[in-house]
């Protein structure tokens, strides 16, 4: 439960509030941030899309999302959720017609000076990609960006740029008419309470950090395993793929807090300069060595269950040739003091056999095996960082089996984070919508590191488009993926097989 912060009065526009993301995770979300009082007194929430309706249509369309998309819907008192709609408001807004924005201000001005509200706005970019600079130029022309009645900040979501020299171009665009600090790049990775944690593992506990390098760490590998395919968002995967939909932005930033020095401070820039110069610090991977670092996999049409699941070509919006990976695993290193030579593995896919996202620090090997003939399971000990399901730490290490002579056993010693408190675990986006509306940047990507992260992910992209004689790897659904991947370990290990 995160506690209540200085949060001035404000308005939250959201472009595309009739969309996916919008219905299923934000207004559900603000509505959370509302029943736990979260939200300032003086708070208004703007809808805007290309859908013509009035006040009353879109307070019932509102009310449907969050009855849909709130897991425990029916426990919450109506006259709340009525007390929530009264704050929500909406204005037609087609992104690409710039005398829209004329009227949106209108909007925003009359409702501001009807309910007495300052113009502090959130603008969040609930869009799809290429109406981001669209959008904020539209905000430039108006000058909804203006600072003078109230601050303005934009909420621009994921993916941050298409390559290296796009994302860099969209920066530029942006800052036409907003500042870095009012910028806010959304990764919802970051706003998981688990991932924050490991950031408080590491640095209040006095016995993690001494181990924390390669003196005692063997190995990292970082898994984020779906269960699911692509589904309905063929048409969008089809051009990013796993490497630019899952590493470039959520698992390399996991990747930077797991191995980040502890920052001097605790605050936004602090952190942040940390997390960047683990992402500067990445060895790159050159074309050439991108069959040998990274293997890249799709699913095919697989029985489960009596049932058919269709292959990635087969889904919608997707093309019957395409090569897109749906499955990627890679090794990298960390060319810096601490982490010299260790090898940190990043496993991501869908239509694998269970969502699981885990970080896992193998441990090395005690000096002198005196127990190893003796041992009935993998002599290594592990720490793992368990983020989802049952968010967890774990150490695993050998014990020895009562009773005569010396056999040994790992065994686990967990802590479940659904022992150290009964409230729920808040979603991903409250978090990062209470951080912005209290200007607080500590979670979003800073500029430096999503470029930085483009700079490692790009050569192996372009590997991919221009040798054509790197393979893509078939993989059956429910299985974890090409078993290829696992020869990127030039020793005895494999990927581990999260445990349920
Ligand atoms: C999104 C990706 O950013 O993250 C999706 O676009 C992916 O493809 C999702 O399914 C995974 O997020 P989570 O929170 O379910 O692990």
């Amino acid at each position: 439960m995160f506690s209540k912060k200085n949060i001035e009065e404000q308005i939250l526009v959201i472009f595309g509030s009739n969309g996916d993301l919008s219905r299923r995770k934000l207004l559900p979300a603000i509505f959370q941030l509302y029943l736990n009082n979260l939200l300032p007194k003086k708070f208004i929430v703007i809808g805007t899309g290309s859908m013509e309706k009035d006040e009353t249509a879109n307070r019932e369309d509102v009310k449907s999302a969050i009855v849909e998309f709130t897991p425990d819907s029916k426990h919450f008192d109506p006259e709340k959720l009525d007390g929530f709609l009264s704050c929500v408001y909406y204005q037609k807004v087609h992104n690409q017609t710039e005398s829209d924005f004329g009227v949106l201000k209108n909007y925003i001005d009359k409702l501001s000076t009807d309910l007495n509200i300052i113009r502090n706005i959130i603008y969040y970019f609930s869009i799809p990609p290429f109406l981001y600079e669209v959008v904020a130029n539209h905000l430039v022309q108006y000058g909804l960006n203006q600072e003078e009645d109230g601050w303005k900040r934009i909420i621009v979501e994921k993916p941050f740029g298409y390559s290296y020299d796009t994302a860099v171009a969209l920066d530029q665009k942006l800052h036409v008419g907003f500042h870095e600090d009012q910028i806010y790049r959304i990764d919802h990775y970051l706003g998981k309470e688990t991932i924050q944690n490991i950031m408080v593992t590491r640095f209040y506990n006095g016995f993690f950090e001494p181990i924390w390098n390669r003196k005692y760490v063997d190995r990292v590998e970082i898994t984020a395993a779906e269960k699911i395919g692509v589904g309905d968002r063929g048409g969008y995967y089809d051009s990013s793929g796993a490497m630019r939909d899952m590493i470039q932005n959520h698992l390399l930033q996991v990747l930077a807090i797991v191995a980040m020095e502890p920052p001097v401070i605790f605050d936004s820039d602090s952190i942040r300069n940390e997390t960047v110069k683990v992402l500067q610090a990445l060895r790159p991977i050159s074309i050439e060595n991108v069959p040998r670092q990274v293997i890249r996999g799709q699913y095919i049409a697989t029985q489960v269950d009596g049932k058919m699941r269709p292959g990635y070509r087969e889904e919608r919006g997707v093309d019957p040739n395409s090569n897109t990976e749906t499955f990627v695993a890679l090794k990298t290193f960390i060319d810096n003091w601490r982490w010299g030579d260790v090898p940190f593995y990043i496993r991501t896919g869908k239509h694998l056999p269970a969502r699981v996202t885990e970080v896992v620090i193998h441990l090395k090997h005690a000096p002198h095996q005196l127990f190893k003939q003796l041992c009935l399971t993998h002599p290594n000990n592990m720490i793992i960082l368990r983020i989802h399901p049952d968010a967890s730490i774990a150490i695993d290490f050998g014990m020895k089996i009562p009773g005569a002579g010396y056999k040994v056993q790992n065994v686990n010693m967990a802590f479940k984070y659904a022992d150290l408190t009964d409230t729920k675990i808040p979603e991903a986006y409250e978090r990062l919508l209470l951080d912005c509306m209290a200007g607080d940047s500590t979670l979003y990507a800073r500029a430096d590191a999503v470029r930085t992260s483009w700079k490692f992910v790009d050569p192996i992209i372009q590997a991919w488009q221009n040798k054509h004689d790197i393979p893509l790897y078939f993989y059956e659904c429910n299985s974890w993926g090409p078993v290829e991947a696992n020869s990127l370990f030039d020793t005895e290990h494999e990927f581990r097989v999260p445990s349920e």
